[in-house]
């Protein structure tokens, strides 16, 4: 179901407690740069488990647009024939993200150093999001820009004929941001140089030097990572195994601790250091979250992740562990709406140009259920074990988290929670409602129904 389509408003009420082991789908942000490191490799990139969502085939035919050949094979595997760094083609018309931040960011990245012509458009709400943090330091390496307002888009990209290499402090904590430069520097003559004050996730980074480019990362005397990449490698195809999306996780990990009397597995889930801050805050607010199993799959650590009902209280979510969970706020918050006391959690001010604002969206919804919260800027504090949550409908403005929280909600709550869009959740987590029947779960997308 495209996010393009007419919404479907989905309903989701208490029932049974969860009990299973179940498979997530592969993780988005290694879906999206496997596709497009294997379009910039020479030769033929395998990828198993690719997370088939509307963002990530949204990539795979941008990347067809310029000359990649990628295709779906019988075992369910894709193979990427790259065209090779330095060759991409002209794309024949606009190459149209949807929804997709990290696919259209890192894509403008790599277009941006190649001398082609490209225009990006996505849907209301992508077309809404800030592009001038990625557009900005193309500028400084020579690519020129025509984009509307604000640097929104639609936007319009020529790649100089020889970008210029250059060192770029990132001004806010983006992986995004963080590879968009890096993905110019590749097709740039020298050294780029990326300075990021704040670690954030670091596929980018870990991808490209199995692709064998030339890559390193230190840290300065402030403590900062620096990253410096060589351009103009000839990078060399990979087999790729995605691992399970830990943010995508996040959804049965929040609903088995707060339906009573739920057991669930979630099985191969990736642990990268930069994206399990959301585990971290669960277990300090005495989740019941066991990682088995632990083993190492295609240079990352990956687990079985089981989870129990919990008894959760309210805790201060440190501020600096904000970008290792930035995506897992919005479930977050429902899990704090069952925690004893309150959440607190600073340093959300990112949250802000997400698919939605997703701060005022998850107070709204919030507060559409009877849950107690306080937003400020940057901030948000939920007051949990409220008596009586749920009945309200959520507005989720395009934002598939916001969709998938609210939805837990309503397993959890004392009355259903309806949603006022649950289309959009195909962006990122196609199987959602699925795999949460298998668990037992009641959603649908008849109110009456679930209720
Ligand atoms: C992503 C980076 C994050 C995250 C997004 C995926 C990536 O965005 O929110 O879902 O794959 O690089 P920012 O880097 O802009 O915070």
């Amino acid at each position: 179901m495209s996010h393009t389509s007419a919404p479907v408003p989905l309903t989701s009420a208490a029932g049974s407690p969860l009990k299973g082991t179940i498979r997530v789908p592969g993780d988005k942000s290694i879906s999206h740069r496997s596709l497009m490191f294997g379009a910039l490799a020479v030769g033929r990139t395998t990828v198993q488990g690719l997370l088939e969502s509307e963002d990530v085939l949204a990539t795979a035919d941008a990347m067809r647009a310029v000359g990649a050949k990628i295709e779906k094979q019988d075992d369910g595997s894709y193979t990427v024939d790259g065209i090779g760094l330095g060759s991409l083609l002209e794309p024949q018309g606009v190459i149209d993200f949807g929804n997709a931040g990290t696919g259209v960011r890192l894509t403008m990245g790599i277009f941006g150093s190649h001398n082609i012509a490209a225009t990006f458009v996505g849907d209301a709400s992508l077309s809404k999001r800030p592009m001038g943090r990625v557009l900005n330091p193309l500028r400084e390496m020579g690519t020129n820009v025509i984009a509307r307002d604000g640097d929104r888009l639609p936007a319009s990209i020529r790649g100089a004929e020889q970008a210029l290499p250059i060192t770029y402090r990132v001004p806010m904590p983006s992986a995004q941001v963080k590879s968009a430069v890096l993905l110019a520097g590749l097709n740039a003559p020298g050294v780029t140089t990326v300075i990021e004050p704040i670690a954030t996730r670091d596929h980018t980074e870990k991808m490209l030097k199995g692709f064998g480019a030339d890559i390193s990362v230190s840290l300065n005397e402030a403590g900062e990572r620096v990253i410096k990449l060589t351009g103009q490698p000839e990078l060399k195809p990979q087999d790729i195994d995605v691992p399970a999306d830990p943010s995508s996780a996040a959804f049965p990990i929040v609903a088995a601790l707060i339906v009573p009397g739920s057991d669930v597995t979630i099985e191969n889930v990736m642990l990268n250091e930069h994206r399990t801050g959301i585990i971290t805050t669960l277990i300090e607010m005495g989740g019941d979250i066991e990682l088995l199993n632990k083993r190492s799959a295609g240079g990352e650590e990956v687990a079985d992740i089981r989870v129990k009902h919990s008894k959760l209280k309210g805790i201060m979510v440190p501020a600096k562990r904000a970008p290792s969970m930035i995506d897992e706020y919005p479930v977050l918050a429902i899990a704090a709406a069952f925690a004893e006391g309150d959440t607190f959690m600073p340093g959300l001010e990112e949250l802000r140009v997400k698919e939605s604002d997703r701060l005022a969206a998850v107070a709204r919804g919030l507060e559409a259920n009877g849950i107690p919260c306080i937003e400020t800027e940057d901030t948000l504090t939920v007051t949990g074990s409220a008596s009586d949550i749920g009945g309200g409908t959520v507005v989720t403005h395009l934002d598939h988290r916001i969709a998938m929280s609210f939805l837990i909600l309503g397993i959890a709550a004392h009355k259903p929670v309806t949603v006022d869009d649950g289309a959009v959740i195909a962006t990122s987590f196609p199987t959602f409602t699925s795999l949460f029947e298998k668990l037992g779960a009641k959603i649908s997308a008849n109110s009456s129904e679930a209720a």
